[in-house]
């Protein structure tokens, strides 16, 4: 009978398996486990280079052998999957412990923010036009001069067009303004379709005033064009009652003085009856209106003799500064959050 190589002998396997089960014990996490796994039974590790040597014996050798390493690669393997299971559990564990989610832990909340004020009072004017089936309708701002003046029926010489009310883009050869009211969007609004026309529009404008506690040079308006057939000032003055009690409640009325404005004829100056938190009531200046020049109906394409409109244009800022008793214009631009966050929510 031949000898039998050392390693293959049973002592030798034995304390392979010996150091193998030694080493599973002592892997202190799945990691480690993989790497002694590696070594122990992975390709190049002392029990399989033993197996791969089993062809090489002898018959008689080979059974007792092969049963050998047989035996010692399942209690290895056992001892692994063991290990393996008791790592697994503690790694939950673990993980468990350091994901755990302090449900009853006090956060700060995050600071809510809040609309601006402008914005609010621009989409309850909008509201207001829609809920009387109107369209909203929006222009650009920057403004072609034709229609921010001479589309409306403003000279040349008109006082508003000079430098110093109008933001001129470029030279004066562009012709382009920053619009200084929402009238412009009634000429383009009626050059692009045909009566019945009802739209209202707010938007931001723009004049050379120095910023202080009643103007600023970027502001808000909003423009109300109606044409239609037979439209009479008894049509504007309902339909201005009706702006300013959604706006401001029932007991809201509006007053119009006579004025002038290019684009209207007869033109009129538009008070508000406004009744203060405080219990004071007083007319304020609101804004303008008054029946569409038929000047600026024909220069719109629309033939005055069959149709007749009326306009009228308010502040939205004075609007907003009424409604929410706001007595300093800086407040609004300024874009303090703490101010804003006064108005977060919409009282009427
Ligand atoms: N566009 C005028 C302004 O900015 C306001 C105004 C007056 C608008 C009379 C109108 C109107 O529609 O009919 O001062």
């Amino acid at each position: 009978m031949s000898a039998l190589p050392n390693e293959l002998q049973a002592a030798a396997i034995d304390a392979t398996t010996k150091s193998a089960l030694d080493e599973i014990a002592k892997a202190s996490n799945l990691e480690e486990l993989k790497e002694v796994k590696l070594r122990h039974v992975g390709d190049k590790s002392a029990i399989a280079l033993a197996n791969r040597q089993i062809g090489t014996l002898s018959a008689e050798h080979k059974a007792e052998v092969g049963a050998r390493i047989g035996k010692a690669r399942q209690i290895i393997n056992q001892a692994f999957d063991e290990r393996e299971k008791v790592l697994d559990r503690i790694a939950l564990n673990q993980a468990l412990e350091t994901e755990r989610v302090d449900i009853t832990e006090a956060l700060f909340s995050p600071l809510a923010g809040a609309r601006h004020p402008i914005s609010m009072i621009s989409e309850r004017v909008a509201d207001v036009f829609t809920a009387m089936g109107w369209e909203i309708k929006e222009g650009p701002e920057l403004e072609a001069e034709w229609l921010n003046f001479d589309a409306l029926n403003i000279p040349d010489n008109h006082p508003a067009r000079s430098m110093q009310d109008t933001f001129y883009i470029g030279d004066e050869n562009s012709h382009l303004v920053l619009r200084t009211h929402t009238s412009p969007v009634q000429a383009r609004v009626m050059l692009s379709s045909t009566p019945p026309i009802y739209v209202g529009v707010p938007g931001r404008v723009f004049r050379t005033d120095e910023l202080d506690a009643t103007h600023t040079p970027v502001f808000h308006q909003v423009e109300a064009l109606a044409v239609d057939k037979g439209l009479t000032m008894a049509d504007l003055r309902g339909t201005l009652d009706h702006f300013a009690q959604a706006l401001f409640g029932p007991h809201a009325k509006t007053r119009l003085r006579p004025s002038y404005f290019p684009f209207t004829e007869p033109s009129a100056e538009l008070d508000l009856w406004f009744e203060d938190a405080k219990g004071g009531a007083r007319w304020i200046e609101w804004g303008g209106c008054g029946m569409v020049n038929p000047a600026v109906l024909l220069a719109c394409g629309i033939d005055p003799e069959e149709y007749s409109g009326f306009a009228f244009g308010v502040g939205l800022e004075r609007t907003a500064m009424f409604r929410h008793t706001i007595t300093d214009m800086r407040d609004i631009v300024e874009g303090d959050i703490r101010f804003s966050r006064q108005f977060g929510v919409d009282p009427l």
